[in-house]
């Protein structure tokens, strides 16, 4: 299975995890504060501007695109596209009607030249192949001097959680034609690689760490994992087997109120096409 048929299958399925996981999750970026990573990109949309125009992409179920309609700006004109249908599902039954849903690939935009004034992309970037046409795709369809932002995954900080995830993990089997699945272009993961990516085309680079800091049980861990894509790579009766190699792991870190820290990591970019 090649990774996009992995993903609309996830997507189909399970869709709205995303900002399930992520939409009330308070967040910190330097000495900022932002009610979530889906607010801060928000936030790049200026607000009682003239018409501006906004493309998200890889929409999900419309999180982002709900949070900008609640703004009720004049002349603010929203699209979104994805390519899964369950997802879009979902966006279609939340979002106006005025709010324009494509079905389709990053990697060929239906819309002409020089469409948008900007361009957002939450927690999808870092999950597409061919990820020089995605950028040659958002370039074609922003105006000059339109931005290009987004919220990408970044590698965690050393914690229990994580070397305990390190050490059970890798121990399991994928399910059978999942063992070559890769998440997009190890580039969208680190500060140079999209400096890289974004240097034909793009000026003004703005890169921020972005920090989610939670104090959980090691339940409650669990839990966020169940929404993330590794889980869903290994076979389904190995689902419980990790739980139970896991869970012990992480107790041992837990103080008297049975809880553990547990941080993750994203990244915030900005650039501005030239
Ligand atoms: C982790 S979810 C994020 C969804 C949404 N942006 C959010 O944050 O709520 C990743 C989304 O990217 C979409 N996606 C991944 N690769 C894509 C591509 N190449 N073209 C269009 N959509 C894509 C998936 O279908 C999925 O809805």
């Amino acid at each position: 299975m090649s990774i996009v048929a992995f993903l609309i299958d996830f997507h189909n399925q399970r869709p709205g995890l995303t900002a399930i996981a992520l939409a009330d999750l308070p967040i910190t970026s330097g000495a900022q504060h932002y009610p979530s990573t889906y607010a801060l990109l928000a936030s790049v949309v200026p607000v009682n501007a003239a018409e501006t125009s906004v493309l998200d992409l890889a929409c999900g179920d419309g999180f982002l695109l709900a949070l900008l309609e609640s703004r009720r700006q004049q002349n603010l004109h929203l699209s979104g596209i994805d390519m899964s249908t369950g997802e879009l599902h979902r966006a279609r039954a939340r979002l106006q009607a005025s709010t324009e849903l494509i079905e389709g690939t990053a990697q060929h935009l239906p819309w002409p030249i020089e469409s948008f004034d900007h361009v957002l992309c939450h927690m999808a970037f870092m999950l597409m192949e061919n990820v020089e046409d995605v950028v040659r795709e958002i370039c074609r369809v922003l105006k000059p001097s339109g931005t290009f932002s987004a919220i990408v995954g970044a590698s965690a900080p050393p914690s229990v959680v994580i070397q305990a995830f390190k050490t059970v993990f890798p121990k399991y089997q994928r399910k059978p034609g999942l063992e070559k699945v890769r998440f997009g272009d190890p580039r969208t993961r680190s500060s140079e690689g999209i400096r890289e990516l974004l240097s034909p085309g793009f000026s003004n680079l703005v890169l921020k760490d972005v920090q989610i800091t939670l104090r959980l049980t090691p339940e409650e861990v669990w839990d966020r994992f169940t929404n993330m894509y590794d889980l869903s790579l290994i076979s389904v009766s190995d689902g419980d087997s990790v739980r139970e190699e896991f869970l012990p792991l992480i107790h041992s870190a837990c103080g008297a109120e049975g809880k553990l820290d547990y941080e993750e990591n994203l990244r915030y970019f900005s650039a501005q096409r030239c």
